[in-house]
């Protein structure tokens, strides 16, 4: 009888503990919000980005960007998307990236001329920008304007990406970019762990600190 009070006392124990483990899962990490920026930059702010995985980590780096800054969002896209597998996707890419390929985009619905700050996001795609970014920079004239680039990866940083961007746009002013980890950008959306990673708050600071004139 003892024994089966004791068996009964250790299951709700870790019954607790489990459910204690779940709450703090679900609960404990409020899905990651995104930190209000007071101030404004000057000037018409738009935000490009091309992202191709199913994560879409770039196009939330870009939300982000768009949320602080109150400026316009414009996903890019391919008339014909990349193939759904990983494999195929990285052997076609590989070709177009050593090609200059530009491979052809869907209609825009918002035209670069019309904003003074453009914000360019791509993903890091053999150690530099994707080619659909190629087809932008050919088909719209950034010169003269400020243009910020930044990325997502997969683990090896930015590479090459902001240093290629710059040298396509030699008309423009180039501000410092942001490289983030792409899944690590995924999880803060999702808000699951990565507690000591403040990935939106990263993207406050950096903007902050950029010559945008804010006011
Ligand atoms: C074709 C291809 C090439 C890639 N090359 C790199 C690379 O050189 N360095 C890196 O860190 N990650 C690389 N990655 C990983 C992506 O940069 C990373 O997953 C990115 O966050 C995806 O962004 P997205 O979700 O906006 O498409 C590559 C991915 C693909 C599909």
């Amino acid at each position: 009888m003892r024994r089966k009070k004791m068996a009964i006392g250790i299951a709700v124990v870790v019954l607790l503990v489990v459910c204690g483990v779940f709450y703090a899962c679900c609960h404990g990490h409020a899905p990651a919000s995104v930190p209000e920026v007071a101030k404004r930059p000057k000037g018409r702010v738009l935000i490009v980005c091309y992202s191709q995985s199913n994560t879409k980590s770039t196009l939330t780096m870009g939300k982000w960007i768009q949320q602080m800054t109150g400026g316009d969002l414009m996903e890019i896209e391919p008339v014909t998307p990349y193939p759904d597998g990983y494999a195929a996707t990285v052997k076609q890419a590989y070709g177009e990236i050593k090609e200059k390929y530009k491979p052809a985009l869907k209609p825009l619905d918002k035209t670069a001329n019309d904003y003074d700050i453009i914000f360019l996001g791509t993903p890091v795609w053999f150690g530099t920008f994707a080619p659909p970014i190629r087809t932008f920079l050919a088909e719209n004239n950034l010169a003269g304007k400020t243009v910020v680039p930044f990325c997502t990866h997969g683990g090896g940083g930015a590479s090459s990406t902001f240093t290629d961007l710059a040298a396509e746009l030699p008309d423009s002013t180039l501000l410092e970019g942001l490289p983030l980890r792409g899944p690590n950008v995924v999880q803060r959306k999702m808000g699951k762990g990565l507690e000591a990673l403040s990935y939106p708050e990263d993207v406050r600071n950096w903007l902050l600190k950029l010559d945008l004139g804010w006011e």
